[in-house]
């Protein structure tokens, strides 16, 4: 099939490459210039594992290239994905000024009848202005379908090719029938398609989010209630976890959740609620946890070493907001970083993969250390924001000769507290109590 996917981005590079993959012809179209031409070369803008093959085996047989012309990727395709950001505005709502203006070039472009679907992020009622602003250029016949994507960040080429499900929100049984046969290499073995309305395959994307979301927070909710009766947090997941109407994923409590989807998802949902009179009022709850997460370590070290930090030096191990991803957009790190330096400290982060995206958030307010023991060179206390696997087993010997005081605050649970005090730490998790207090500064 001809298969255009307009935007280049996290989703559009993994969403065509698997479409290359599975034999059709596709084409991706994006604005930016500079990441068009380097992905004509073969480089990946983005850190994703498993996508660098994929893309340049695609584009060496030929089944996949990449333009900045859309209405052309328009004119050559019968099926275009739209896959652009739909960034958070400023009352939290989705803005959706680059998906529009994609609809609008769709219709100035339109050569023949076309099926076109919201890859991106869309709230309820969206499809229907995307089908408004094309017709507002044509009269050729168009489907305008939704099909949010559930791919994960670090794990996104085994998401696509293996989905849990496909949902379909489809206006027609022509679009449907097509878009069915365009998945069923996905879901040989689940054969998991879902074919809806439109309207609820929106509500559906948003609601997948926000339920991820409301567990996180519950956790955060009930891990300040164990800190409070000195019960272990990680015992009462695996309590709850291992009931089968509940199950175990998304229970983890940790300094909050970032990334490009939850907490604008979170919010622009909140919004259309608010804007259509629906109650909102869990969603508001599940957000403002957050937002008091995100400051749980910073807290800790202010409360430990005081509101002044001049002086002070702070190692921070994991920038990205979850591992195997580049991805800082809002990552709970930038918010304890930024938070350390008002303070006056000096900042030296480490990440396995985001240190050159950290750059573009932080420049040279901190300093990038080369490994992540060099980070802790006579540091005052080290922070964990991400749970990479080469931080799990580290040498907690070489860790506490090279830290000024073996202070640790882990925002992401990776050590036993008993273990972390024997070793000679004073170890602050979340919802696990504090081990080894009064470390030696
Ligand atoms: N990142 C994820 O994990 C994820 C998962 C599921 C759904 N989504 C949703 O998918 C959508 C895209 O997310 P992303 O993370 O890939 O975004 P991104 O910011 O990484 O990429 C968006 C791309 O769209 C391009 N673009 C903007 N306007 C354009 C236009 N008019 N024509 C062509 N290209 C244009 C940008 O240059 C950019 O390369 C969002 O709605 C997001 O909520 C993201």
């Amino acid at each position: 099939m001809k298969v255009a996917v307009i935007g280049s981005g996290y989703v559009g590079l993994v969403l065509g490459a698997c479409m290359a993959e599975s034999g059709n012809d596709v084409v991706s179209a994006d604005i930016d210039e500079n990441k068009v031409a380097r992905l004509q070369r073969g480089e990946i803008p983005i850190y994703e594992p498993s996508l660098e093959p994929l893309v340049k085996r695609n584009l060496a047989e030929g089944r996949i290239r990449y333009t900045t012309d859309v209405a052309e990727a328009v004119r050559a395709s019968d099926i275009i994905f739209i896959a652009v950001g739909t960034p958070p505005g400023e009352d939290g709502s989705a803005d959706l000024k680059h998906v529009l203006a994609v609809a609008r070039t769709i219709g100035q472009a339109m050569n023949g009848e076309k099926i076109v679907i919201t890859k991106s992020t869309v709230p309820v009622g969206t499809a229907r202005r995307v089908r408004a602003e094309i017709e507002a250029h044509t009269d050729l016949p168009v489907h305008v379908c939704s099909n949010p994507e559930f791919l994960k960040e670090g794990a996104a080429v085994d998401d696509f090719m293996k989905p849990d499900r496909v949902v379909l929100g489809v206006d027609s049984e022509h679009a449907g029938a097509v878009l069915r046969d365009l998945y069923e290499p996905f879901v040989r073995n689940s054969g998991a398609i879902l074919t809806m309305d439109v309207p609820a395959a929106e509500i559906t994307k948003y609601a997948a989010n926000a339920m991820l979301a409301t567990r996180i927070s519950f956790m955060n909710a009930i891990a300040q209630l164990c800190e409070l009766t000195g019960a272990d947090v990680n015992m009462v997941r695996k309590g709850i976890g291992s009931d089968a109407r509940i199950g175990s994923a998304f229970l983890y409590p940790g300094a909050g959740y970032g990334g490009s989807c939850f907490p604008k998802d979170v919010k622009a949902l909140i919004h259309t609620m608010e804007e259509l009179g629906a109650d909102a009022s869990i969603l508001q709850a599940v957000e403002a946890v957050n937002e008091r997460q995100k400051r749980v370590l910073l807290n800790r070290l202010v409360a430990r070493l005081g509101e002044d930090l001049s002086g002070r030096t702070v190692a921070v191990w994991g920038l990205s907001f979850k591992p195997n991803t580049d991805d800082m957009r809002e990552a709970p790190s930038l918010v304890t970083i930024e938070a350390l330096l008002e303070r006056g400290a000096r900042v030296v982060v480490h990440d396995p993969v985001a240190m050159d995206e950290a750059r573009h958030h932080l420049g040279d307010r901190v300093t990038y250390a080369a490994s992540n023991y060099e980070a802790l060179a006579g540091a005052d206390a080290l922070v964990i924001h991400t749970e990479w696997q080469p931080y799990r087993r580290p040498d907690f010997v070489r860790m506490k000769a090279a830290l000024k005081a073996p202070l640790v605050f882990d925002g992401r649970n990776l050590w036993e507290p008993a273990d972390m005090a024997a070793a000679g730490f004073e170890y602050h998790c979340i919802g696990r109590g504090t081990a080894g207090l009064s470390a030696k500064e």
